[in-house]
């Protein structure tokens, strides 16, 4: 999977991009991730890439020339999936849109900063619009990131033990059930013995009867 994502803040993207799964990821060869300075396509002599929005009001809007010219370059070596817009208004992002994103050979990220982009990007450029919950963040950015860390995850080879996404919270729409390790008894605090009983069929019925519990609790909704 290729992902090319388009910030006027490349820099927030230094530390988690280079961690863990994504870094191995992209050194397997399983994941490109490129990213680009809005500011580098800005034809201003100030390298300005937002400006006052039409009719008035406070913040400043993203000149759509800058994210066109961005945009057009990147289509003239590769043909793209989807080009995303990351905004709070955009449609919530859950575990199904994550497989379903997964699937794509090459995606465009955009993330918008300060007001938002000119409504012409959105209408003509844009192809999909995800928000990560609602709650506002300063910017598209850190939503990008958490977009590429849920779809490298699932690209097959990314993790070691390739059953292990299956087994994620939200991947059958149920909680993931508790989980314990070594010592099996700390401080007089045990863990349940029919996790070290052996029994792989009962261990097995043990975690979906957790996992049903957790959801009913903590998630009636994704029951519904
Ligand atoms: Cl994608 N962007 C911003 N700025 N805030 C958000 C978001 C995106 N998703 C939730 N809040």
């Amino acid at each position: 999977m290729r992902l090319d994502i388009i910030t006027c803040l490349p820099e927030l993207f230094d530390g988690p991009m280079n961690q863990s799964i994504v870094k191995r990821s992209m050194e397997k060869g399983l994941v490109d991730i490129q990213i680009h300075n809005l500011r580098d396509y800005s034809t201003d002599k100030h390298k300005k890439v937002d400006d006052y929005a039409f009719g008035g009001g406070a913040g400043m809007v993203l000149s759509i020339e800058p994210i066109d010219a961005c945009i057009t370059k990147l289509k003239e070596n590769v043909t793209y999936n989807e080009v995303i817009y990351l905004t709070p208004d955009g449609e919530t992002f859950n575990q199904s849109m994550a497989n379903t994103l997964s699937l794509n050979k090459n995606l465009i990220l955009l993330c918008g900063h300060y007001k938002g982009v000119d409504q012409r990007v959105r209408e003509h450029l844009v192809t999909k619009e995800i928000s990560i919950g609602d709650y506002v963040l300063s910017g598209g950015e850190l939503a990008a990131m958490v977009l590429a860390d849920s779809l490298i995850r699932l690209i097959p080879g990314v993790l070691n033990d390739e059953s292990s996404a299956l087994s994620d919270s939200f991947q059958d729409d149920l909680l993931a059930p508790p989980v314990y390790t070594r010592p099996a008894d700390y401080k007089g605090w045990k863990v349940p013995e029919i996790l070290t009983s052996g029994h792989e069929s009962n261990v097995e019925e043990w975690r979906n009867e957790q996992a049903l519990e957790r959801t009913k609790k903590r998630r009636p909704d994704l029951l519904e």
